[in-house]
């Protein structure tokens, strides 16, 4: 909304009509055409609930045909389109600035192929993730990506975002292990096929025997998924198949990863091709106190070099962030504070207020900081208590006015193996004063608690309140360096904790990507003021990126130029006006207005 008064509605796109609404049903049926204003919010609002279109209607394909026939009609018509998978996007690109028509792959979730010896998945774009997930775990394999959002966000949608998350510095980022793309590009290439038959790899793939449904919950059920016979005569050459399992292809332009992060501008994906990982035999899941930020680079140096292959995840959080989850969301606690402060701290704020006061805040952290006392570093305690039990702290005093956190996990094949190499890295960080309480999970609900903690400071900002987001790639040194500064610039403008302001840190550090938020009582143009461009200045500086994962949108369109040069902009600008002449695809997005 902060944004939107700067961008007036193209006037080149078509308003729809109720002979566009009777197309749609002849193509999709009732079912696949929403149009009630109640059922429409949900397609019309962003997860933030920040940004907020007026589209009248949302359709859902369940095909690459039926997806092949809307663009082709909303191409014809000129109606503006944005493509929409979970819905849980945070940078407002995945819902329409004013009436674009929202096409939802919600309905495309049919798993068309497994291949047990390669690993390799053949999904269609609306299956979630965590679905998928599922559905290979029960073959010994595992997505090679995992992010907070999985129980909702889709496939499609982690491509088009190139979503990076919490195993990245593992398992590497999509643009290599996705192995093909299927899209249907808003204009047709090609003069249609003699027979579609011959180039829907898809539809056959979606027909098979073989083919399992793989929906979140909410959504799919009922209708076919193969395309119907008036669908199938009405594509049109718009289908581009690069869907193949292949880890090797070198035949010129590699153009799936032009779709790979394209953010719904260039066109729909409709089904994809990744490569799983083999679920590892053997994980193990550490969570740390580090006295400073300089404390955790030097933890993440000392993971690097010795847990080396078996290292699958590194991030961080400030206390801020550890007091905003323990407070905004049931259950959860960090167990390396003492029950009774991280009880008092739970208790204090109500999901939804602002949050404690900021003197009883304070009072809170200190508490938190005294720590349960000095001890060995050891397992928690009973299976499902949640940790607590066998936290250790090393004594240390915070020399910073924070304390951090740190979640290293490995993933291995041999226990015995990997929990030795765990021990003698945490002995190491110890010892060097880098770590100064710990606690290693013992079963799986303590694994899942501690990634609670972690993964649920997103849903807990946005429960207290307004939430400026900025997701930025800087060197790790640097990285924590820009909380601290917008803090002493936002409490000097008259933003500080007793106006219920709060900066925090949070991220991917063993990616380099900080998520700096500023939770706010609400959204006030004088606070935005005071943090852009301040902060994409402060990137571009240290040669950063605007965006490490989360993408452009609509939100940093604007904001492009800080982080891409004049030529790949135009470069960016060409390429979106060769597949897409009409700009329909997603408008207002990504780039920036001329
Ligand atoms: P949507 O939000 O629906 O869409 C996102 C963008 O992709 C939009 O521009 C949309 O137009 C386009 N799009 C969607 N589907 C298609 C398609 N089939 N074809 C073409 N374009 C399409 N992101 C990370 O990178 N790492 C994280 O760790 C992470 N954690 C998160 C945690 C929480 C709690 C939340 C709410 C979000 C998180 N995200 C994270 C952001 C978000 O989940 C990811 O960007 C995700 O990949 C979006 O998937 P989606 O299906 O919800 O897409
Ligand atoms: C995360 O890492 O938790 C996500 O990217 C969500 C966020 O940045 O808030
Ligand atoms: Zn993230």
């Amino acid at each position: 909304r902060l944004l939107h008064t700067a961008i007036e509605r193209r006037a080149a796109f078509a308003r729809l009509s109720e002979q566009d609404l009777a197309f749609f049903q002849s193509i999709l049926g009732n079912s696949g055409v929403i149009t009630d204003e109640d059922a429409l919010v949900p397609f019309n609002r962003d997860w933030q609930k920040k940004y907020e279109g007026k589209s009248r209607v949302a359709l859902r394909p369940r095909s690459t045909e039926q997806v092949s026939e809307v663009l082709r009609y909303c191409s014809s018509r000129r109606l503006a389109v944005v493509p929409q998978g979970g819905n849980t996007g945070l940078v407002g690109g995945s819902v329409p600035v004013f009436d674009e028509v929202v096409l939802s792959t919600a309905g495309m979730n049919k798993v068309l192929e497994f291949d047990e010896v390669s690993g390799t998945l053949v999904a269609q774009a609306g299956c979630v993730l965590a679905a998928l997930d599922e559905h290979v775990a029960a073959k010994g394999f595992m997505m090679p990506l995992d992010l907070g959002a999985k129980g909702s966000c889709q496939i499609g949608g982690n491509v088009s975002t190139n979503a990076g998350g919490l195993r990245l510095v593992r398992y590497g980022s999509l643009h290599g292990s996705v192995l093909g793309l299927e899209v249907v590009l808003p204009e047709p290439l090609l003069p249609p096929p003699p027979s579609f038959a011959s180039s829907a790899s898809s539809a056959s793939r979606g027909s098979s025997s073989g083919a399992a449904t793989a929906s979140g919950g909410g959504g799919g059920g009922g209708g076919g998924g193969a395309a119907t016979a008036a669908a199938a005569a009405a594509a049109d050459g718009r289908v581009l198949d690069l869907l193949r399992t292949l880890r090797k292809d070198n035949t010129g332009y590699d153009l799936k990863q032009l779709f790979i992060g394209a953010e719904g501008t260039l066109g729909v994906v409709t089904a994809v091709a990744i490569q799983c990982a083999p679920r590892p035999a053997s994980v193990q899941l550490a969570l740390l106190a580090c006295p400073t930020f300089a404390a955790c680079c030097a933890t993440l140096r000392a993971a690097r070099r010795m847990l080396g292959e078996v290292l699958s995840a590194v991030e961080f959080l400030d206390s801020a962030c550890s007091d905003l989850a323990t407070a905004y969301l049931d259950g959860v606690r960090n167990p390396l504070l003492p029950q009774d402060a991280a009880a008092a701290i739970a208790g204090l704020g109500e999901a939804g207020d602002t949050g404690p006061p900021p003197q009883q805040q304070q009072q809170q952290q200190q508490q938190g900081r005294s720590g349960p006392g000095q001890g060995q570093l050891g397992r928690a305690g009973a299976e499902g208590d949640g940790g607590g039990g066998g936290g250790l702290v090393g004594g240390g005093g915070v020399e910073d006015d924070r304390q951090f956190y740190m979640v290293v996990e490995t993933h291995g094949s041999c226990a015995e193996h990997d929990t030795q190499k765990m021990e003698r890295f945490l002995e190491h960080v110890m010892s060097e004063g880098c770590v100064t309480d710990g606690t290693l999970a013992a079963s799986e609900t303590q694994a899942r608690a501690i990634w609670r903690l972690r993964e649920g400071i997103a849903e807990a900002l946005a429960r207290r309140g307004a939430v400026y987001k900025y997701d930025v790639s800087l060197p790790t040194g640097v990285m924590y360096d820009l909380v601290g500064v917008l803090r002493q610039r936002l409490g000097a403008a008259g933003f500080g904790p007793e106006e219920g302001v709060q900066v925090v840190g949070y991220g991917h550090i063993g990616d380099g990507n900080l998520h700096l938020n500023i939770s706010a009582p609400r959204y006030d143009e004088d606070l935005l003021r005071q943090i852009e461009p301040y902060v994409y200045e402060f990137v571009r500086q240290h040669n950063g990126s605007i965006s490490a994962e989360h993408g452009i949108g609509l939100m940093k369109a604007g904001a492009l130029p800080y982080s891409k040069g004049p030529v790949a902009i135009e470069l960016m600008r060409r390429i979106k006006e060769t597949v897409d002449p009409y700009g329909i695809l997603n408008p207002y997005k990504v780039l920036p207005l001329r």
